[in-house]
């Protein structure tokens, strides 16, 4: 199941039609598959808990992960798989694993280094330098929304160097802009 990636597609547009919200899983799911690779996990599951990670966002935005369970279990997705989907609750309890951590670090950092590749004069994540990413962490005006904090803390929480981070997440977004499964709903 979790390595059937056409059907976890499938599920996430049947309760997901925004496109930026596609959009948003889809890269989530591009860099949960790379780190996976790059920890000796199981990618097609690392990505396949990205791609669906905010399957009920849509339908239930204030209440969300809390009815992932419902959706994913109807789709016929292991319990396991579900409490990964749900842990990144900003209030999960319980220590994260590995895997749940990076899906946390991932949740904010796609979308930032996204939004860095379409200021630039090219629209491209190719060209995108780290140190590029870097100033514009510091610099509050841009994409305001999100969270500095959080973006520091979840490498941190990974046991990984932010620098490092931003450029193993950009080169894995880089390398997905040109696949074939991110052409429906591109990555940016
Ligand atoms: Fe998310």
């Amino acid at each position: 199941m979790v390595n059937d990636r056409a059907y976890a597609w499938q599920v996430l547009k049947q309760h997901v039609t925004s496109d930026v919200l596609l959009r948003h899983c889809l890269a989530v799911e591009v860099a949960m598959r790379a780190y996976g690779a790059k920890f000796g996990q199981d990618q097609e599951y690392w990505g396949a808990v990205g791609l669906l990670h905010d399957v009920d966002f849509d339908k239930f935005p204030n209440d969300h992960p809390n009815h992932a369970r419902d959706l994913l279990s109807q789709a016929g997705y292991s319990s396991q798989f579900i409490t990964d989907v749900e842990s990144h609750a900003r209030n999960w309890e319980t220590e994260r694993t590995l895997l749940q951590k990076t899906l946390l670090a991932l949740d904010e950092l796609t979308g930032f280094i996204i939004a860095c590749a379409l200021v630039r004069p090219d629209r491209s994540l190719a060209n995108l330098e780290v140190k590029s990413v870097v100033k514009k962490m510091k610099d509050k005006a841009f994409a305001r929304a999100v969270n500095r904090d959080t973006l520091t803390e979840g490498a941190a929480s990974m046991g990984v160097d932010m620098k490092d981070h931003i450029e193993f997440v950009t080169r894995a977004l880089a390398e997905a802009v040109n696949k074939p499964e991110y052409q429906e709903v591109p990555l940016l």
